[in-house]
C-alpha cells in the first residue's frame, strides 16, 4: 500500500509596513470618525505601505521568517504559492518574484486570486500537493498591499483596509495532524459586489480608466456584510461536518479579519466563546489574504501555541468566494 502522506505546518512568519495610520489620521483624511470606524468595524489603525514597498516585499520577509522557524533553505523548496489581489504586477507572478528574491531556483511558482478567501484556497491546494505525493515541502503566501488600489476619498472603504503579508512553510508528514481538512466555494454572480475593474483586458489602463476611477476597489459594503455573515456561518459548520471535530472541542477560531460584527456573528452562530476566538483587526485592519496568515504567526509566537489546537480557518471575499479548514499544530 502507498504511503499516505498529511500537510503540517512547521513554520509561520509574518510583515507589515512600519507606517501606522489610525482612524485620528483618517479623520483629517475623510469625514469621518474613530468611534464610527471602531464601532461599525473594530479596526483602529492599519499599517499602510510607502512607495517602495510591494506585495514581493512584504511576501519575501514574511518567507524568510517562515522558513527560519521551519528550518529550512531556499533550497528546500518545492513549490511557492502566492495568494494575492496585488501582485506587484499582472505578470510575471509575485510567486515568481519572490522565488527571486529568496533564489530558490528549483521551485514552481504560482499566483492565485481568490480575494480574502485566498490563503484558504492555497491551504486546498497545498494540501491536494501534498496527499498525492506531487511536492513535500511547500511555501504558502498571503500578501496585500490593498493601500495601492484604495480610494483615500472614499470614507465607505479606505477605513477599512490594511497592508500585510503572512508566509507558512508545510511539509509533508506520515502522522495524522496539520490540515485535517479544507473545503472552497465560489459564487461568481456576486462579483460586481466588490471588485476592481480597471487594469485588465476589459478595462485596460487608459486616460478615461484613470479617469472614471477604474483602478480602484469598489464596493457594496451592506451587501457584502450580509452575504459574509452567512457564508462564513455555511463554511464553519461544513468544515465540522466534513472532519467530524465539534465546535466545542476547537481551540481557536481563526476568521477572516474584515469587521468584527462579522467575526462576532460567526462565533456565535457556532457557539464558540470570546476567549477562543482570534481577533486582530484593531491592529491591521483588514489585510485580505494575509489576514489568516499573519494571525497564525501571531498565535504561533505565543509559547502555549499547542492549547489554541485544533484550530478553525473561515474566510470570505471577492469573487465571491468563501472556504474554511480545520488544522492541528
Ligand atoms: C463597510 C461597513 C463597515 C459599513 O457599515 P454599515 O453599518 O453597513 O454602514 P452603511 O454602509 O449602512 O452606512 C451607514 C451610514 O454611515 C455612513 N458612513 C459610511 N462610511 C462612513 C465612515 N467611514 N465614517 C462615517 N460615516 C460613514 C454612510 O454614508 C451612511 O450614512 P447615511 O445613513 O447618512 O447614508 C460594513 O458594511 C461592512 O463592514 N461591510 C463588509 C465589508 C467587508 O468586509 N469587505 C471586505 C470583504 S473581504
Amino acid at each position: 500500500m502507498s504511503e499516505r502522506y498529511y500537510a503540517e505546518i512547521v513554520g509561520t512568519g509574518h510583515a507589515v509596513p512600519e507606517r501606522i495610520l489610525t482612524n485620528f489620521d483618517l479623520e483629517k483624511m475623510v469625514d469621518t470618525s474613530d468611534e464610527w470606524i471602531v464601532s461599525r468595524t473594530g479596526i483602529r489603525e492599519r499599517h499602510i505601505a510607502d512607495e517602495n514597498t510591494y506585495a514581493s516585499t512584504l511576501g519575501t520577509k514574511a518567507a524568510i521568517s517562515a522558513m527560519e522557524m521551519a528550518g529550512i533553505g531556499a533550497d528546500d523548496l518545492e513549490l511557492i504559492l502566492v495568494a494575492t489581489v496585488t501582485p506587484d504586477m499582472p505578470f510575471p507572478s509575485t510567486a515568481a518574484i519572490i522565488q527571486k528574491n529568496l533564489n530558490a531556483p528549483k521551485t514552481a511558482v504560482m499566483d492565485i486570486s481568490a480575494g480574502c478567501t485566498g490563503f484558504i484556497y492555497g491551504l486546498s491546494i497545498v494540501d491536494s500537493y501534498i496527499k498525492t505525493g506531487i511536492f513535500k515541502t511547500v511555501l504558502l503566501l498571503g500578501v496585500e498591499v490593498l493601500s495601492k488600489i484604495t480610494d483615500w476619498t472614499d470614507r465607505s472603504t479606505c477605513i477599512l483596509f490594511g497592508d500585510g503579508a503572512g508566509a507558512v512553510i508545510i511539509r509533508a508528514t506520515l502522522e495524522r495532524k496539520g490540515i485535517l481538512g479544507t473545503y472552497i466555494k465560489g459564487d461568481g454572480r456576486l462579483g460586481g459586489l466588490l471588485m476592481m475593474p480597471g487594469g485588465g483586458s476589459q478595462n485596460p489602463a487608459s486616460k478615461e480608466s484613470v479617469d472614471g476611477r477604474l483602478h480602484y476597489l469598489k464596493m457594496s459594503g451592506n451587501e457584502v456584510f450580509k452575504f459574509a455573515v452567512q457564508a462564513m456561518g455555511e463554511a464553519s459548520t461544513t468544515i465540522l461536518e466534513q472532519t467530524g471535530l465539534k465546535a466545542e472541542e476547537i481551540g481557536t477560531l481563526v476568521p477572516h479579519q474584515a469587521n468584527i460584527r462579522i467575526i462576532q456573528a460567526t462565533a456565535k452562530r457556532l457557539h464558540i466563546p470570546p476567549e477562543k476566538v482570534y481577533v486582530n483587526i484593531d491592529r491591521y485592519g483588514n489585510t485580505s489574504s494575509a489576514s489568516i496568515p499573519i494571525a497564525l504567526d501571531e498565535i504561533r509566537s505565543n509559547g502555549n501555541y499547542k492549547a489554541a489546537s485544533p484550530l478553525l480557518l473561515v474566510a470570505f471575499g471577492a469573487g465571491f468566494t468563501w472556504g474554511s479548514a480545520a488544522i492541528t499544530w
